[in-house]
């Protein structure tokens, strides 16, 4: 089976439980806080060892994260690729989720800005044609990364979240497969024809596929369901009806389980299902790669 590799984030979210997402000038207290294991590289790597399958976790921290590190282990990801070094912090997460379950994140990069070109070198060297990689926007040497392993042949899926202006100067040509939500996949394709409720996000997905024909798109829509869509022909899968408790997570679930779904050879449409049930059990619990599901649950 081709070997799986999450280059990516570890953070540890310190979530605060409040009414209201503060706003500028406010003061508010919350209700709970609680200190998770989160990042989006280290939430992908456990949705997809979740899922059943066998993945490498390369992060960069501090010692402070080894208890991060130990519950990303617990849960059968391989976490013998992440460099721990004294000199910088683990990166964090400042979450606040309100009473309809929705988030807002403040992110302090830590350790996960500071890969060297000979850290990407030692780690994708353990890799070959046909590995995939799986990268986020929460790590610094991305355009690096995406050349080397395109020169070496794996396989890339690119998740551009969070979503900033630097991510049109990386070579997105040599992505295979990109994961965006509608925001993401709006501000990609420059679109302009609407937002929100108003996007048309069958002729979004098309827009993608002109602007970058040779990689494939798998866009989440809220309730709107999610799209896949390739070479100009598009799969759409509807939203499923769930209790909200935190959204937190629930794209890296999406991200992980769609991917699992396709390497254990499920067709496109049951993995956008397969995916979308996954992500709708992580928004019905608390946290990030504490709530998502496990495989028994999904398939
Ligand atoms: O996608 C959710 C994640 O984004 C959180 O776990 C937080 O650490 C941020 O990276």
């Amino acid at each position: 089976m081709r070997r799986i590799l999450v280059l990516g984030s570890i953070n540890i979210d310190d979530v605060y439980a409040v009414e209201h997402i503060v706003v500028a000038g406010e003061t508010i207290s919350s209700r709970s806080v609680s200190h998770n294991a989160g990042g989006k590289g280290a939430n992908q790597a456990a949705a997809l060892a979740k899922a059943g399958l066998d993945v490498c976790f390369a992060g960069k921290m501090g010692s402070d994260g080894k208890w991060v590190l130990d519950i990303l282990s617990s849960m059968n990801v391989d976490t013998g690729y992440t460099i721990a070094d004294d000199s910088f912090s683990t990166g964090h997460a400042i979450i606040q989720v309100d009473d309809k379950g929705q988030n807002s994140i403040i992110l302090y990069a830590g350790g996960n800005k500071e890969f060297t070109e000979s850290d990407i070198d030692n780690i994708l060297g353990n890799f070959s044609e046909n590995d995939i990689l799986l990268l986020q926007n929460e790590i610094n040497l991305i355009d690096y990364a995406i050349r080397e392993a395109s020169r070496k042949g794996l396989y890339i899926c690119f998740n551009p979240s969070p979503f900033d202006s630097d991510i049109r100067e990386l070579p997105l040509e040599l992505v295979d497969c990109f994961f965006v939500n509608e925001l993401e996949g709006a501000a990609l394709a420059e679109w302009e024809a609407g937002s929100g409720k108003d996007i048309c996000f069958h002729d979004l997905a098309m827009k993608l596929c002109t602007l970058y024909p040779e990689s494939s798109f798998v866009l989440t829509a809220g309730a709107d369901g999610a799209y896949y869509a390739e070479s100009g022909k598009v799969f759409h899968a509807s939203a499923r009806e769930c209790t909200v408790r935190d959204t937190t997570g629930a794209g890296d679930t999406f991200c992980g389980y769609f991917i699992s779904a396709r390497v254990l050879g499920y067709p496109i449409e049951k993995a956008l299902e397969i995916a979308n049930k996954a992500a709708s059990i992580t928004v019905s619990r608390d946290g990030a790669m504490e709530s998502m599901p496990v495989s028994g649950e999904v398939f």
